[in-house]
């Protein structure tokens, strides 16, 4: 019997080792930015998107080289963004992953320009031979990354969620936000592996679906993180949507209704699975890992 656990783990190792490959520090003065991309991606994080695109590859016999790779470059956008998003010009938080933030720990132009290597890092990933031999493959999962992280899908949601304040977002508003801001890459994840996989439009189709759901749930429960969560476990400072005025699930429908959307959101997840049969028993225990994450 696989387990999550299990999976996560080689999955979040693989693409720790692929990191320390890829960001050698060198002599020369630029290194010092080698040595910021370090710390930042080196240092901790669940590797969530991770174990997404790897679990989904699974499914399609992917080379577990080249969805750790894809991977990698995921986690890159990934850490960019929340580097640039503890910055004083955007959530000004001193604490990330269990330690200070980057431009606390060196300075907001170190931040900013480790920030841009990392997205650019993605992009030499995805270009290499090593994470597909074909071309079209690799093509296909930079468009699709880039999308995934531009202004349609994360930055846009960024920018969505620094106008929040003014702008009365309902229920389906902040669920736009948040597709935007968190699912866009959520989705890609496992959209990369449907790529790497050649899977068909149903597939291709199911797995966006879960990842929808999954991606909204994993929000929520950011939120209900935000406010009820314990601040050493969670790794970074808490109840500050509430005191930046940011919307977010729980303070537009409180606790208890945004516990029970993530409930539901988890189940219809699961029900999407249902094409991979037991192949997919992985991913339907990282339901259970959104549904009772602690951090
Ligand atoms: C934090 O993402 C920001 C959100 C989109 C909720 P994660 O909770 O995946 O952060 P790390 O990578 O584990 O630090
Ligand atoms: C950050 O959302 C999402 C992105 C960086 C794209 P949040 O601002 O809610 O994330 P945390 O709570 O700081 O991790
Ligand atoms: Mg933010
Ligand atoms: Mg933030
Ligand atoms: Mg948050």
């Amino acid at each position: 019997m696989h387990h999550m656990n299990e999976q996560a783990g080689q999955a979040a190792a693989r693409v720790d080792k692929l990191l320390h490959n890829l960001l050698v520090v060198p002599e020369s003065a630029e290194g010092k930015i080698v040595e910021a991309m370090r710390y930042s991606i080196l240092g901790g994080g669940k590797r969530f998107r991770a174990f997404l695109c790897c679990a989904s590859g699974n499914l399609f016999d992917v080379d577990p080289d080249h969805s750790a790779r894809t991977a990698a470059a995921i986690e890159c956008v990934h850490t960019y963004s929340l580097i640039h998003d503890d910055l004083p010009c955007m959530d000004d938080d001193d604490i990330r992953r269990g330690k200070p933030s980057l431009h606390r720990a060196y300075d907001e132009a170190t931040a900013i320009l480790a920030g841009d290597a990392l997205l650019t890092l993605a992009f030499e990933i995805l270009a290499d031979e090593q994470t597909h031999p074909r071309k079209a493959v690799r093509l296909d999962l930079i468009a699709g990354l880039t999308k995934a992280a531009g202004a349609q899908g994360m930055v846009g949601g960024q920018v969505f969620d620094m106008l929040s304040p003014e702008l009365e977002l309902d229920s389906g508003g902040l669920t736009h936000l948040q597709q935007m801001k968190t699912g866009a890459l959520i989705r890609f994840s496992v959209e990369a592996a449907a790529i790497l996989g050649g899977a068909n439009a149903e597939q291709r189709q199911s797995l966006v679906s879960y990842a929808n759901d999954i991606g909204l749930a994993f929000q929520i429960a950011d939120d209900l993180l935000d406010v009820e969560g314990d601040e050493a476990e969670v790794g970074k400072p808490l109840r500050t949507d509430e005191t930046a005025g940011k919307a977010n699930f729980v303070t537009l429908m409180g606790v208890d209704q945004a516990r029970e959307r993530v409930r539901l959101l988890a189940a219809q997840a699961k029900e999407h699975l249902a094409i991979f049969r037991n192949r997919a028993n992985i991913l339907l225990q990282s339901v259970d890992f959104v549904l009772d994450r602690k951090h």
